[in-house]
């Protein structure tokens, strides 16, 4: 991987990228997720690489494993492009029917189909199933359209801009202001002003500052960290970033459940990508921020998702909270 030096490179980079990507006529993306690969989405993505490769499709088709799309109780599935064109509880045996029929003839497998369990109906794309259509994705939207091993697909749908952007023109202060006027909040049950909390950090005593992503996640079954985590670790990196140099931090922590081996592991290589590129480490980009990462797994314990516990537990002692009379961000 060559280093980028200053933006653009950045830039150059993510345009050779996105040229290169317009060479494939198709992208068939089969989510990887957890709730996936319960349902040996593994094997479907397997035989698939191995049927497009056996066709000499390779050049024309691009095969992505994303992260989660949301919809576990249908996998395997898969969302074809151009025509997003949604194929659910796939197998391996399904495999040489979608490339023959769909990709290489145009038709619809009906069998692949989600059908409504209610009306009986069946639904070609994405956007027509009921489950679907009621949502309004924002953070998880992008997870269908990036591999979350590969920072180039993150680079190439814009990724890493908006920390160019804050490198470039935007003072702490400025960004700080903005996120106010975004009215941007914790995903936390307080949901808590992000912008108070990077103020109140940056105006703290001392000249150490960290940034500590929650990703513990100690809530049975809600799945928010771990689905970002999983399916687009840039993103959260890269908002680490920002956050950083908005307070004026030069290390960040992202404390995450060690039962989530997906997640942690997904997050492992995209801080060792981010190294490799230079988007983490000293002077990123070319400027005077200088910033690293590093993963710290927590030991299963609900109270360590409380901020003062998971402290403690980072420090390598018991994880217990404490009065908060001196604020977290303090
Ligand atoms: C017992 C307890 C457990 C918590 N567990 C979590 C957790 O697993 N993940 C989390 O993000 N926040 C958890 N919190 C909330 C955190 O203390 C903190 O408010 C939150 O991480 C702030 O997130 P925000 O930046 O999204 O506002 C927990 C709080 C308590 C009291
Ligand atoms: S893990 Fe595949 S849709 Fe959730």
């Amino acid at each position: 991987m060559p280093k980028l030096n200053n933006a653009n490179d950045l830039e150059s980079l993510r345009s050779e990228l996105q040229r290169a990507r317009k060479n494939f006529r198709t992208t068939l993306t089969l989510c990887g997720g957890t709730g996936c690969q319960a349902s040996q989405s593994r094997s479907v993505i397997d035989a698939l690489k191995k049927e497009v490769n056996k066709q000499g499709l390779d050049k024309s088709v691009y095969v992505r494993t994303s992260g989660c799309h949301g919809f576990c109780e249908q996998g395997p599935l898969m969302v074809i492009e151009p025509g997003n064109i949604f194929y659910c509880h796939i197998t391996p045996e399904d495999v040489s029917e979608i490339i023959t029929q769909t990709l290489l003839n145009n038709v619809i497998i009906e069998k692949l189909l989600y059908t409504d369990p209610i009306t009986g109906k069946k639904s070609q794309t994405e956007a027509e199933i009921p489950f679907y259509k009621a949502q309004d994705r924002q953070l998880l939207s992008q997870n269908r359209l990036v591999d979350p091993c590969s920072i180039e697909d993150f680079i190439a749908i814009g990724g890493y801009s908006a920390l160019t952007k804050v490198l470039a023109k935007m003072t702490p202060e400025k960004i700080i202001n903005e996120i106010k006027e975004s009215g941007l909040r914790g995903r936390g049950g307080g949901g808590f002003p992000t912008s108070r909390k990077w103020a109140d950090c940056k105006a703290a005593h001392g000249d150490e500052k960290y940034v500590i992503c929650n990703a513990d996640e100690g809530d049975p079954g809600a799945y928010m960290d771990r689905s970002i985590l999983e399916g687009n670790p840039h993103l959260v990196l890269e908002g680490i970033l920002i956050g950083a140099f908005a307070i004026g931090a030069a290390q960040g922590y992202i404390y995450v459940r060690k039962e989530y081996p997906l997640a942690v592991e997904h997050a492992r290589i995209a801080i060792k990508q981010a190294r490799e590129y230079g988007l983490l480490g000293e002077k990123i980009l070319g400027s005077k921020f200088s910033f690293d990462v590093e993963i710290a797994r927590g030991g299963g314990a609900f109270v360590c998702g409380e901020s003062t516990a998971l402290m403690a537990s980072l420090e390598g002692k018991v994880g217990e909270p404490r009065p908060k009379d001196v604020h977290t961000v303090e």
